[in-house]
């Protein structure tokens, strides 16, 4: 089996067991990791913040960006995800934790750049509200966050309370065009300016 159908493999094997924390069955493809990785800086040593990893499709995208450079943690709640992980990534920070837990990893005000896969649609209000905390605590204020949604759920209720939300809470909301390349299309969330 090639590494893209073991990925591809293992991704569905843990969306069969919890479907609403993977809440995807294939994970993202490459030309969408672009896309969420581009605020990755390309130089000096950033402290870059990866929640929801999952196989790893925009780790790789983040390694290939920082290049030996800087810090990358990734918190990841599936004990199975984040130990192949580990195993693949032995240069990168792994907790195994509730990202609404990511101001008990990661020090309040240090991340440059904080990159998203989590299922935000699959979050209940709580939930997001918890986790746009967690998020705004560890983000510097010159930092981005960056997360992703699937175009066809756009219009669904959490996905528009997302969207609410991420407007309440940074001054400057970007979105990307549609990559339609990814199965399913998604667009892409450029946050700064933390209030
Ligand atoms: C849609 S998958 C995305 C995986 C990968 N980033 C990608 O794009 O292919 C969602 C990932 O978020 C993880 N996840 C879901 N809820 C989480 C939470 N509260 N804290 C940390 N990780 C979570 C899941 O286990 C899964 O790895």
């Amino acid at each position: 089996m090639t590494a893209a159908a073991l990925e591809r493999t293992t991704f569905l094997r843990e969306f069969l067991r919890a479907p609403f924390t993977v809440a995807s069955v294939t994970p993202s493809g490459s030309m969408l990791s672009e896309v969420v990785t581009a605020p990755v800086p390309s130089t000096g040593d950033p402290v870059i913040v990866e929640l929801g990893p999952g196989t790893g499709s925009f780790t790789a995208a983040i390694q290939r960006r920082l290049a030996g450079r800087g810090r990358h943690l990734a918190v990841e709640i599936n004990p199975r995800f984040a130990k192949r992980l580990a195993a693949g990534y032995p240069q990168i920070e792994v907790a195994v934790a509730d990202a609404r837990r990511l101001p008990d990893v990661a020090d309040q005000g240090s991340g440059d750049v904080i990159v998203s896969g989590l299922p935000w649609a699959a979050f209940t209000p709580d939930q997001q509200d918890d986790l746009l905390d967690a998020v705004t605590a560890v983000l510097a204020p010159h930092g981005t966050f960056t997360t992703f949604a699937y175009t066809h759920a756009q219009w669904a209720p959490s996905a528009r309370r997302l969207r609410r939300l991420l407007g309440d809470r940074f001054e400057e909301v970007v979105l990307s065009r549609t990559v339609w390349a990814n199965l399913p299309p998604a667009f892409v969330y450029h946050c700064r300016q933390p209030h």
